[in-house]
């Protein structure tokens, strides 16, 4: 049986890498790479150091707008399904590439497989949001990471072929802690062990208003201990475009780097005293790390983290940043909120089952 993975976004690479190696076991996996990321630093490096087998494809379709990115990714994959005919479609997450590949496959009726199925932040500002509805309204099987993403599907009725099956992103950072850790030392980045912030910001709600970024620079240039900062390039292009420099200054305490690699960072977030973030990733990441994370939204779909006293929501505009963390007490940690690190071999072994 054959299964056409889709992925196309830094975030996807990670999670398909845990599945594909144990899903190469029991079917053939033909491999997409949308091209939606396509700098070494957003994908490349991602694939060598995950070991991610080589795409079968690579469309190469870059950035543009949502309609047109979603679009162009659409034709191309339609005609690649026509072509390959697989037995099913195996998409992740919730990036345009999820949902070209969402709408591509259930338009031929070819069965729909999501990974990371019933999240929801009740935002429909965000465009992960309407992403994750449509593509989950039309899967066959739904992992979901969660109890609370099944209990989310299930608000909308959407019961069939929903597994909680743990969350495949604490499958790869169990897979790779170690090597990471071994390989990278927050000094290579001019940081010291345990006496830094890590700070990721990308989306939209808080690139695309110069108001609100400068806010959150603001408050990160005010916290006590040096900041890195990998950039993602959509925030890059922002801050140019608004004339803040990349460039470190005399005594500035934000230190801006290129985007990390998988390794990079989940070695830079083990040490880090705590971790400033808009990602969904990266907030799960902190919390297996076991650092307080700070997120810069106003909800999440991460609610357990939350929940729990490890991650805490901040308005920049709003809050101060700085006595928030310095207020901040951790809450009991709890093993295994996000499944036991099988929720790959559970998905491999549920689309073995489902194509039998
Ligand atoms: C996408 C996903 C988001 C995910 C994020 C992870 C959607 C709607 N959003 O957002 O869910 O959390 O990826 O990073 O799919 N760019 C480069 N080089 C690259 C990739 C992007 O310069 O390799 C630039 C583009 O020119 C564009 C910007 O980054 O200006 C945004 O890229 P895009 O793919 O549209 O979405 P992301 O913001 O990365």
């Amino acid at each position: 049986k054959t299964v056409m993975t889709i992925v196309g976004a830094r975030p996807q690479f990670v999670k398909a890498a845990p599945v594909s190696r144990e899903l190469r076991k029991t079917c053939r996996e033909v491999l997409v790479h949308t091209g939606q990321h396509y700098d070494y630093s957003m994908a490349g490096v991602f694939f060598e150091e995950l070991r991610i087998p080589k795409p079968d494809y690579d469309l190469g379709i870059g950035s543009s707008s949502h309609g047109r990115q979603t679009g162009e990714m659409l034709i191309s994959l339609e005609a690649l399904l026509l072509e390959n005919v697989p037995d099913a479609v195996l998409v992740y997450g919730d990036t345009n590439s999820t949902l070209a590949g969402a709408l591509a496959a259930s338009k031929l009726r070819i069965p729909l497989f999501h990974v990371e199925a019933g999240l929801r932040s009740y935002n429909r500002d965000m465009p992960e949001e309407i992403n994750r509805v449509m593509t989950d309204h039309v899967s066959a099987l739904l992992f979901a990471p969660t109890a609370e993403a099944v209990s989310n599907l299930r608000a909308e009725r959407a019961t069939e072929g929903v597994y909680e099956v743990g969350d495949v992103m604490y499958d790869a950072v169990l897979f790779n802690e170690r090597l990471a850790v071994a390989k990278h030392r927050p000094e290579d980045f001019r940081v010291p062990a345990g006496g830094y912030y890590l700070a990721t910001i990308h989306r939209p709600s808080n690139t695309d208003d110069p108001v609100r970024l400068r806010a959150i620079l603001r408050a990160l240039r005010s916290l006590d201990q040096p900041v890195l900062f990998p950039l993602h390039p959509r925030t890059g292009k922002m801050l140019k475009a608004m004339g803040d420099s990349a460039e470190r200054t005399p005594g500035d305490n934000l230190l801006f780097t290129e985007p990390l690699s998988y390794l990079e960072m989940l070695a830079l977030e083990r040490q880090a005293k705590a971790i400033i973030t808009d990602s969904g990733g990266v907030q799960k990441e902190a919390y297996f790390a076991k650092v307080p994370c700070f997120t810069l939204r106003s909800e999440t779909e991460w609610v357990e983290t939350v929940a729990c006293g490890w991650n805490t929501l901040v308005d920049p505009l709003t809050m101060d940043l700085g006595r928030i963390i310095g207020d901040y007490r951790p809450g009991a940690y709890i093993e295994n909120l996000y499944g036991d690190g099988t929720a790959s071999l559970q998905i491999a072994e549920l689309i073995h089952q489902y194509l039998q």
